[in-house]
């Protein structure tokens, strides 16, 4: 087809729309209106061509303007749908396999972890808040997998094990009452030490939360520590809030390791099971916390902007003065099906804060198959941990409405939309093997997920 060809058509299209857009609005005019809208109409004649059936007719001004604002509307469109694509492209990498080699190794890591069968055991006491126990864990299950390891929970051991974690909170007290001796709170006894063991400190929640201000511990007990370990990819042992593994084997295959279904199977139940383009919702975000950190209330200020803009969104929490019960994975109060929404928003409470990815991205998110919509972690830090096209972040859009038009493209395009989706094909051949993942590496360098419960 010549260009010339084609731009008439096109043109003819949107005359075309815009004619029958007319006409609806005369049938309009007269049903509501009657004859004194007619009477206040501009004394110009307006002529209406439409060029397919070379038809002329005669409109009002207001009409006429109308027409003219369609064909704006059209062609506004038409222009967002390019802009839209655009950023797609710059979004979605397409994978060589080459590059799926890589990220199957980096997806895949209990498979690359070498055999600690023929380790000696070690045995890791958790230290928790407040002294608290836990029924102590066996980790025998994994023993062939990755060598034997105990974890514990009851100070008895203190003297004895080869590890002690103390999660952060156990030092609150310290932090935040002046004054507090460090023999009077649940802390390790430093001075009858047993000098051979690792000390680890644990800091699972961001570091901003729960307090406004920076805080120092003291040195005797910061220097206690032999190791760190918490989301930040630079501990000696980083425990993200999930994992791409994790979730390929709950979504993708059954608990006897088997495929559940092939790749396009998958892809054409997902698109089934979500909301129609056009649908009231296509968002949700649960959220209860809108100012006790400033990153909350950033996050709460950027939402409710995309809320004015458009955002179709499903909300919960007390945020908005709808406080539920609801509770992931323990089957909680759950009256909407998350799973329906093709996005989430998994924005955090802390901004820019180092590597900062809560259960928001990895089990919100991707356990419902919703797409994350990201804000407050840094772009690089989210794309450092997260699988291939997995995830939008707010920061890649020039606008918020940028943000919104781009979601409203992927909810209208199936393709594009399942596109954040094909991670999950991205998986070892054969049947999977129960996983192995344990402590084992604790204290040394060894830059890897730590799921513990
Ligand atoms: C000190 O800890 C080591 C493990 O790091 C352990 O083998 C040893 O038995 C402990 N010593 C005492 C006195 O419990
Ligand atoms: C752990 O740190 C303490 C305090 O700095 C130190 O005395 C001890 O030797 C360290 N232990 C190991 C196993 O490195
Ligand atoms: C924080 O947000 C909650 C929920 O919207 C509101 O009830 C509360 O008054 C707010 N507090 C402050 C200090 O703004
Ligand atoms: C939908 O998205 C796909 C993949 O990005 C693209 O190739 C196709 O042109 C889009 N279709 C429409 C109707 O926009």
């Amino acid at each position: 087809m010549s260009r010339r060809n084609s731009s008439t058509i096109t043109l003819a299209i949107s005359v075309f729309c815009a004619f029958i857009f007319v006409h609806l609005l005369f049938d309009f005019n007269h049903a509501f209106f009657g004859k004194s809208s007619q009477k206040e109409a501009d004394k110009t004649t307006h002529y209406f061509i439409d060029i397919k059936s070379e038809k002329v007719s005669i409109i009002d001004a207001k009409s006429a303007k109308q027409a003219a604002d369609n064909v704006q509307k059209v062609q506004e469109r038409a222009y967002s749908i390019a802009k839209m694509e655009e950023y797609h492209k710059k979004f979605i990498t397409k994978l060589t396999d080459a590059d799926k080699k890589g990220w199957m190794k980096r997806m895949w890591q209990t498979k690359h972890l070498e055999s600690h069968e023929n380790r000696e055991e070690v045995n890791i006491l958790w230290w928790l808040t407040n002294g608290k126990t836990r029924e102590s864990r066996n980790f025998d299950e994994f023993k062939d997998k990755c060598g034997p390891c105990n974890l514990v929970s009851d100070h008895k051991y203190e003297k004895s094990v080869d590890a002690i974690i103390v999660q952060n909170t156990v030092l609150n007290k310290y932090f935040y009452e002046k004054n507090v001796q460090i023999e009077r709170i649940n802390f390790p006894d430093m001075k009858k030490r047993n000098l051979s063991q690792i000390w680890v400190f644990e800091n699972k929640e961001s570091g901003i939360k729960g307090s406004d201000e920076p805080r120092q511990i003291l040195e005797e007990v910061d220097a206690a520590f032999n190791a760190t370990m918490s989301y930040r990819t630079d501990s000696d042992v980083t425990r993200h809030f999930g994992d791409a593994e994790s979730i390929i084997s709950q979504i993708r295959f059954d608990s006897e390791g088997k495929l559940k279904m092939s790749d396009e199977q998958y892809a054409k139940e997902l698109i089934e099971n979500k909301f129609k383009y056009g649908s009231e919702y296509n968002t949700a975000w649960y959220v209860s916390n809108c100012n006790f950190t400033s990153g909350a209330e950033k996050r709460y200020e950027f939402g409710k902007e995309m809320i004015e803009k458009g955002l179709k969104l499903y909300s919960e929490g007390a945020c908005f003065g709808h406080v539920t019960e609801r509770q992931f994975n323990q089957g909680g109060s759950v009256e909407f099906p998350t799973g329906k929404v093709k996005f989430y928003l998994a924005f955090e409470n802390a901004y820019h804060c180092d590597d900062y990815i809560s259960e928001k991205f990895w089990r919100n998110s991707f356990m419902n198959e919703a797409i994350p919509i990201m804000f407050g972690p840094h772009p690089d830090d989210v794309k450092r941990v997260a699988p291939p096209n997995s995830f939008i972040h707010a920061e890649d859009f020039d606008s918020v409405k940028d943000l919104l038009d781009y979601m409203d493209y992927l909810d209208g395009n199936d393709t594009a939309y399942l596109e954040y989706h094909k991670w999950k094909n991205i998986y070892p051949t054969g049947q999977l093997n129960q996983h192995s993942k344990c402590l084992q590496h604790l204290g040394t360098v060894n830059r890897y997920f730590l799921p513990i419960f």
